[in-house]
């Protein structure tokens, strides 16, 4: 069994990185092979738009691109599990992570019938979330914006979570910057209250995806 986490945050070692870690502990912890794959070390775009997954007589479901990604793709499609991690930036996923997933996702979409599904195997999977806004503001304001995702990831036929860690912590000190509209001592609260339920969610997701696939 083999669980993969995709690291959609630049920073190394941060929230996102932190959920996707605990992520994949709970695989291990039910015998999981593991592997972090750090998007912002990769040399990649997003879909071209080549249409050389929808050309007739072939029906792939993994890019045919070339580049750092296509590695990562196909070890995808030999996986369990897959857990994507991305911080919230102006209300999106970042924009390495966007890029993955129209490389992901594009080819395991048919343009003959929307309802067919191009890969036949089972990967669980999940999406992280981690951004600033309160946990109020991302119910009512983002959830449903993101869910889209969801759909994608459906594709890949298992199970599908989604966890967002909200109010997170930014700064190592926030005396540093320009951070008058940020309360650091409710966001050091939230660090040291909040955050660790959050691994701890991380951790069960990741465990109960690869217990689905026992
Ligand atoms: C360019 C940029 C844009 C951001 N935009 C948002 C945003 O729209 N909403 C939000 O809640 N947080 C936003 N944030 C905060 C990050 O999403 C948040 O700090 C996240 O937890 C960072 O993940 P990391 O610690 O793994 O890097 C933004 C941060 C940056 C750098």
């Amino acid at each position: 069994m083999k669980a993969i986490a995709i690291n959609g945050s630049p920073r190394r070692g941060w929230n996102t990185e932190k959920l996707l870690k605990e992520a994949l502990r709970g695989a291990e912890s039910v015998g999981a092979e593991t592997r972090l794959v750090q998007l912002y070390d990769l040399n990649y775009t997003g879909c071209k738009s080549c249409f050389g997954c929808k050309r007739k007589g072939e029906e792939l479901y993994c890019c045919i691109l070339k580049d750092n990604l296509s590695p990562v793709l196909e070890e995808i499609f030999e996986a369990d599990a897959l857990l994507l991690g991305s911080p919230i930036y102006f209300g999106n996923i970042s924009g390495q992570m966007a890029s993955f997933i129209e490389r992901l996702g594009f080819p395991l979409l048919s343009y003959d019938d929307y309802t067919k599904r191009l890969f036949n195997g089972k990967i669980n999977s999940a999406l992280f979330y981690t951004m600033n806004v309160p946990e109020e503001f991302y119910k009512s304001h983002m959830e449903q914006s993101l869910q889209n995702r969801v759909g994608i990831l459906q594709r890949l036929g298992g199970l599908v979570e989604v966890y967002a860690a909200c109010d997170t912590y930014q700064f190592t000190d926030y005396s540093k910057y320009h951070t008058a509209t940020f309360d650091e001592g409710h966001k050091r609260k939230v660090r040291d209250e909040q955050f660790p339920k959050d691994l701890k969610a991380a951790y069960e997701i990741g465990r109960r995806l690869m217990i689905d696939k026992l």
